[in-house]
This record gives C-alpha cells, structure tokens and sequence, in this order.
C-alpha cells in the first residue's frame, strides 16, 4: 500500500513506544516484591473531582449527548473566560476561545490554519514531539534550535532573531515545558513576541501546564502580551481530566471564523458529555480541590528534585511548573558503561523496576544525555523510586 509521505514523515511518539515496553516488563515482574513504578507517562495520577464526575452523569442521564456548536458550549467558553480573570486578571472574550478535543486538537487546528507547505517553525530543542508533528502534518517543518539551561531550555529571542529566514512563520513555544518543565523568562517572552510580531510572524504558545505553575514569576499566560498570541490550553493537566478528551485555543479574531470552519469540517464538534463535565471545573469547591492538587504536586517536585541531584542524575534547571524532572545521566552512563540515556532508560526499567522516558523523543541536540521522569506518582511511590535508584546508583 502507498502510504503518503506526510504520513511516513511523522516519527513514532517514543513516549509510548517505551510506555509498551515497561507494561510489557511490569507484566513479568508483577508477582515479584518490587512492581513497577510507572514515572514514565506525563498524566496526573488524580481523576476528575467529585463535582466533575457527577456533571458528566447527570448529562448522560439527561440525554445532553448530542452535537454541540463546533466552537463547544458557549457556557463552557464563558467559564474558561472567567478563569483567565478570575486566575491570570486577563480579559479573554469568550468570542476568541474555541473548545477542541484536547490541546492536540487544538494545535491541529492551529497548525492547520497558519502552517503552509514549506513554512518553518521554531521550537526549542528538548520539547514535546506532538507539537513538531503538528507541523509537519500541516507540510511546514518544524526547526528544533538547541536550547541550554542558562535560557531554562527554552528559546531566547536573540536565537529566534538569528533563525528567521524567509520561510519562518512563527514560533511554537510551550510553558512550562514538556519535558523540562521550565518556563520562558517573562522578560525573554516579551522580547521574542516582539521580535516576531516584527516580522509579521505568528507566536504561538502552548500553554497546557499553566495551571501547574509554582513560581509566580513565571506563572502568567502569553496572553497578557497581546491579541495576536495564539495560546493552547487544555482540561488534561491542571484539571485532571486527560481521557475525557478536551482542551481550547485562544486566538486573535480574524482566526476564529477560520478555525470554526475547520473544526466544523473536521471535528463537528468536541465531546459533548466531556463540555458538559467541564462546567463544573471551575465550581469553587473543584478549584479548591486542584489547588490542593497543585500544593501536592509542588510537594513532590520539592522532595524529587534534590533527591535526583544527590543520585548524580542532575536537574539543570528547578522545574517552575508541570510535572517532569529532567534529568542528565551522562555520568550515570559513563560510570556504568551504558551508551545513551536511550539504554540507560531500559537498564532503569529492568534494574530498579522503575518506568522513565529517554530523551529521544524530545530532540536531538542533548537528548541522548537525558531521561524525564514524570512526578505525576504519590510521593510514596516517589520515595521507593528514590532508594530503587539510590540501590542501583554507580
Ligand atoms: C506540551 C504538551 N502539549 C500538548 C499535549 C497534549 O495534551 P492533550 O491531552 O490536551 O491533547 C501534551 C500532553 O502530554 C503536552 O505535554
């Protein structure tokens, strides 16, 4: 069979490639002391809360399952105005939020509206394949600049300035990052949006970690620096709810008629019963319960990032937000004679039973030094991964 080259160009998501494996090997050590720990899947380990999970049955029940506008509900777009007011004090007009089935969804469209075939985008080197994808489903490609941990392995404005040729059309940041879970300095932001806009370029950020942000220095939405920022969110981090499948876009108002017709086209319209749950994210009693969640999340970074820097697997940078350490194993895979942090993951995975993810997916300029764990696992876990890891330490 002919399979289109758009297809072929895209590479495997080793992310869950790895995430095979380890459920593949959890099986077989499953009856022995030492199960798995899975620190290898970026997903909160929490489900929706109460008040979420009761929306969703009520709507089942009350037959509330049918097409909704393909821009999703519109109470649903005005909650998620009234939490950048409420949150970030921006003024987001519900007219400029679409709804989409996952932030996936979301950068899709986006790509899809923006990228033309043989138009560059910039991304930092590590970040999160999908994203490169996207662009390359939308026959742009995408152009990974390495990043270092002086800039939080994010992009500065000055490599964006050096980049840009005549086929860049924007830059395609997020922030916090996957895997690093670092954000742009603010200051750095502004001044890469204005080097862009400059340039009649697009910035466009992927902004699903938001939510889970503890520093406040870094903890503001892209939208605070203009109209013209495309910014993608999503109800999978800070709200818990990655298989219900639902996200949104803000955009400038010149997109959104562009973007309602391709999502009529190519969606009809994201899920109905998960819109409906939704409403009740931003219930106090929900927001009150993810900001426990939030406090607990920054709880584990704060036990598992020192912990990782005394085992020799150095974190460059203190993670601001997200769920993710990033960790270099460089003296680890030399101390141990092992190549990569390609083989140095599995070796992780069948020495001390504990799941991470090799860098591989995320670039290719430092990747083959770092692996990610995700610290989206109860500190118990946490802890017992600590001493597998100390147990197995060169
Ligand atoms: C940076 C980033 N963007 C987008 C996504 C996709 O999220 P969603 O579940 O909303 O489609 C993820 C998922 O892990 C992510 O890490």
């Amino acid at each position: 069979m002919r399979i289109a080259r758009r297809a072929e160009r895209i590479e495997p998501f080793y992310v869950m490639e790895v995430a095979k494996a380890a459920q593949q090997l959890a099986r077989d050590v499953a009856r022995s002391d030492r199960p798995m720990i899975f620190l290898n899947i970026g997903e909160p380990d929490f489900t929706a809360p109460p008040l979420v999970r009761e929306a969703a049955a009520r709507a089942v029940s009350a037959g509330h399952t049918q097409y909704t506008n393909a821009m999703g509900l519109d109470s649903l777009r005005e909650r998620i105005g009234g939490w950048y007011r409420q949150r970030f004090h921006l003024d987001v007009p519900a007219s400029r939020i679409v709804v989409t089935a996952g932030a996936s969804a979301a950068l899709q469209l986006a790509c899809l509206a923006l990228v033309e075939a043989g138009d560059e985008i910039l991304m930092p080197d590590p970040s999160y394949p999908c994203n490169r994808h996207f662009v390359s489903a939308a026959e742009g490609t995408a152009v990974l600049v390495p990043t270092t941990a002086q800039d939080r392995f994010q992009l500065s404005a000055a490599q964006v300035e050096s980049h840009w040729n005549e086929r860049t059309r924007g830059v395609l940041l997020a922030s916090p990052s996957n895997p690093t879970g670092t954000s742009i300095d603010p200051a750095e932001l502004r001044r890469i949006h204005e080097v862009v806009k400059a340039r009649g370029g697009i910035t466009l950020l992927d902004e699903i970690y938001l939510g889970l942000s503890y520093d406040e220095r870094f903890g503001q939405s892209a939208l605070a620096l203009g109209d013209d920022v495309v910014s993608v969110n999503s109800f999978s981090k800070y709200f818990n709810m990655t298989g219900w499948r639902l996200g949104w876009l803000v955009v400038p108002p010149a997109l959104v008629p562009v973007l309602e017709r391709l999502a009529q086209n190519l969606f009809i319209c994201p899920s109905t019963v998960s819109q409906h749950a939704a409403l009740a994210c931003f219930e106090p009693e929900s927001i009150a319960e993810y900001e426990r969640r939030r406090a607990e999340f920054k709880a584990r970074r704060d036990f598992f990032i020192p912990a990782l820097n005394e085992l020799g697997l150095t974190v460059p940078v203190v993670p601001d937000g997200a769920l993710y350490a990033w960790a270099d194993c460089s003296s680890w895979c030399r101390k141990l004679g092992i190549g990569s942090s390609w083989e140095m993951a599995f070796e992780i995975m069948k020495r001390a039973h504990v799941a991470v993810t090799p860098g591989r997916d995320f670039g290719t300029a430092q990747t083959a030094n770092f692996i990610r764990f995700s610290t989206a696992s109860s500190m118990e876990h946490l802890r017992e991964a600590v001493q597998r890891l100390k147990e197995m330490a060169p």
